[in-house]
């Protein structure tokens, strides 16, 4: 009884264990996020950022994780809390020049949802600060050198 109900407070806190997504993470990245990020996530110079290089890394701390959720082209598009993470967690793993640490946390469900819920407003001046904020040890270490724009 005790080991059931356990098993039902951690689906309650994060409820992907096992992910169900209306379409692959690949497919929602290409209909929803692929126009402005490109088919790699190297973005457009001027105009969209690359995150082949910040998602890890802003996935490290709680401001950034907020960040990332919080963004419009996150924050607004019309994927479920569900596939949201499901894509972010595929991205940080597909789209990345950083390795990804170990004891990496995933989104989940929950997360998004009470991230969303509090759109940014001051999208430049926190993504200034975290880019400020050193890299942590873990993923001090790129796995390719910066793409040339
Ligand atoms: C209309 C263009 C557009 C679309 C569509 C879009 N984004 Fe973005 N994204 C941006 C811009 C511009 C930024 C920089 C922050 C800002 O000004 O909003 C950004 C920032 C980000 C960041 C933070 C990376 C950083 O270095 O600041 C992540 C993560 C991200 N987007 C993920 C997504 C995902 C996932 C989707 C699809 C669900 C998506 N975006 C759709 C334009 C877009």
């Amino acid at each position: 009884m005790r080991v059931l109900l356990g098993i039902a407070v951690m689906a309650l806190a994060c409820a992907d264990v096992n992910p169900v997504w209306g379409y692959e993470p690949v497919v929602n990245y290409q209909l929803h996020c692929m126009g402005c990020h490109l088919a790699d996530g190297s973005g457009q110079p001027g105009r969209v950022p690359s995150i082949r290089r910040t998602l890890v890394r802003f996935s490290q701390s709680a401001e950034g994780r907020g960040y990332v959720v919080r963004v419009p082209g996150v924050a607004q598009s019309p994927l479920s809390n569900q596939d949201t993470a499901t894509l972010l967690n595929w991205m940080a793993r597909n789209l990345s020049d950083l390795k990804l640490p170990a004891g990496f946390t995933d989104y989940c469900a929950a997360e998004i949802q009470s991230l969303r819920a509090h759109p940014l407003v001051t999208v430049k001046t926190l993504r200034a600060r975290l880019l400020r904020t050193p890299l942590a040890p873990p993923i001090a270490q790129p796995l390719a050198p910066p793409r040339a724009h």
